[in-house]
Parts: C-alpha cells; sequence; structure tokens
C-alpha cells in the first residue's frame, strides 16, 4: 500500500535545507487538509500557509527557536474556532443547503439539535471540541506530505497565545492548535533521519475482537 510506504518514509524531520517547496504540492497539502471529514461537516478551523521569511524570523522564538521554522519552505498554522455561535453555525448549513440546491429549512431539525447541543456549553469545551476537528485535518496534511515526499515537522511546541496575536487570530475568532513545516530534509545533519521509526508494540497497540 503506498500510503504506508510514505508514512514509513516520513518522520518528524528536525534539520531542513532551505529548499523550497512547489507551490503546486503546498497546495496539494492543503487540499488534504481542506477535504478532511469534521463533525457534523462544520470544519472549524483554518489553515495559514506561510512563507514569508521575516514572519518566520518572529514566529521561531514563540515556537522554542526550532530550527525547522525558518529552515522550512513553508509552515501551515492550524487554528481552530475559539468557540461554536448560533452565527457560524447557522453559516455553514446555509452554505450546505445552498450548494446542494436544497431548500434552505431541509436541515433545520440537525442544525437546530447541534445548536441547542453547543451554545449553552463552556468556550473552552466547545475550542477543545474544534481544536480536535483541526487535528484530523492535520493528520491529512501529515499524510499527503509523506505521499509528495515532502518532508514535514508537526509541531505542538509553541506558545499558543504568543501566536494567536502575531498573526492576528484572535480578532478572528480562532486559536492556533499545531504548526505544520514543510520542506526538505538536510540528510548529512538531521540527527533523527537514520534513526529506526519506533512504535508501541502492535499486540499492545491493537486489539481484535473477532
Ligand atoms: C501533535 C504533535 C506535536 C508535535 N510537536 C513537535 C514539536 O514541537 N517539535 C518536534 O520536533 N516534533 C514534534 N512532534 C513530532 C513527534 O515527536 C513525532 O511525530 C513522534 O516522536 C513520532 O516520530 P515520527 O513522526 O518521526 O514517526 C509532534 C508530533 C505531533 C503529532
Amino acid at each position: 500500500m503506498q500510503l504506508l510506504d510514505a508514512l514509513n518514509w516520513r518522520y518528524a524531520t528536525k534539520k531542513m535545507n532551505g529548499e523550497t517547496v512547489p507551490q503546486e504540492l503546498v497546495d496539494q497539502i492543503i487540499e488534504a487538509a481542506y477535504l478532511a471529514p469534521t463533525s457534523s461537516g462544520l470544519q472549524p478551523f483554518r489553515v495559514f500557509a506561510i512563507s514569508n521569511a521575516a514572519l518566520k524570523e518572529q514566529i521561531k522564538p514563540i515556537a522554542f527557536n526550532q530550527g525547522q521554522i525558518t529552515d522550512a519552505s513553508h509552515i501551515l498554522v492550524f487554528a481552530a474556532w475559539d468557540n461554536y455561535t448560533e452565527d457560524r453555525i447557522n453559516t455553514i448549513f446555509n452554505h450546505t443547503t445552498t450548494q446542494r440546491g436544497l431548500p434552505a429549512e431541509a436541515m433545520n431539525d440537525y442544525k437546530n439539535m447541534l445548536i441547542a447541543t453547543y451554545i449553552p456549553r463552556p468556550e473552552n469545551q466547545n475550542f477543545e471540541h474544534a481544536a480536535r476537528q483541526s487535528y484530523i485535518g492535520f493528520g491529512m496534511a501529515i499524510a499527503a506530505a509523506a505521499e509528495l515526499k515532502v518532508d514535514a515537522t508537526p509541531m505542538e511546541g509553541f506558545n499558543g497565545p504568543e501566536l494567536d496575536a502575531l498573526l492576528g487570530l484572535t480578532e478572528k475568532g480562532l486559536k492556533s492548535t499545531t504548526i505544520l513545516t514543510l520542506g526538505y530534509r538536510d540528510t548529512p545533519n538531521d540527527w533523527l533521519v537514520n534513526l529506526k521509526k519506533v512504535r508501541t508494540p502492535k499486540e499492545e497497540f491493537v486489539t481484535i475482537i473477532d
């Protein structure tokens, strides 16, 4: 299976060589995140694709000086909705019914059930739910990059509130959840590149119930 070959090839790249990833490949990686399934199809996250060198320099200290931030060609910042609102949920369902040529009220029962469930909940519970959806897109992007032989580092090692302030995410009702750096491995200088990929023993990981 080609996907498994790609997943074995990829690793959390520690040192990148500064080469530029062609835009069409970056676009395909973003497309994979865009096509990710999400709970009720709300897609409660956004992706910021950053190649600007000066901005990457500003992000590096926020990401604990991890060198991949500036050695990468692009970094993708995943950011989730800070909360669910009636307006956000209505917008999604209006878009879906319009795109499918359905009457505006066709999905009202389901939409109203979601509004009744999500809106009374604490903001942080809704953000955490939205953040989980962002990780689905993040995972898809990781797999897509591997399939395209683009190296990537998944990252949670950054100060979220500082990144949110720098990118103006708070005003947009978003909070950063993850970063995916995209670039090409610097094989002679990456301490991880030749180390064995290690995972929990399979029999501990999976339980077969026949
Ligand atoms: C959500 C998440 C956050 C991570 N954060 C970082 C990070 O900040 N910096 C880093 O170098 N690696 C980070 N990693 C990489 C993991 O350490 C790595 O994926 C794991 O050890 C498995 O190794 P592999 O990806 O090389 O197969 C992160 C991975 C994930 C999935």
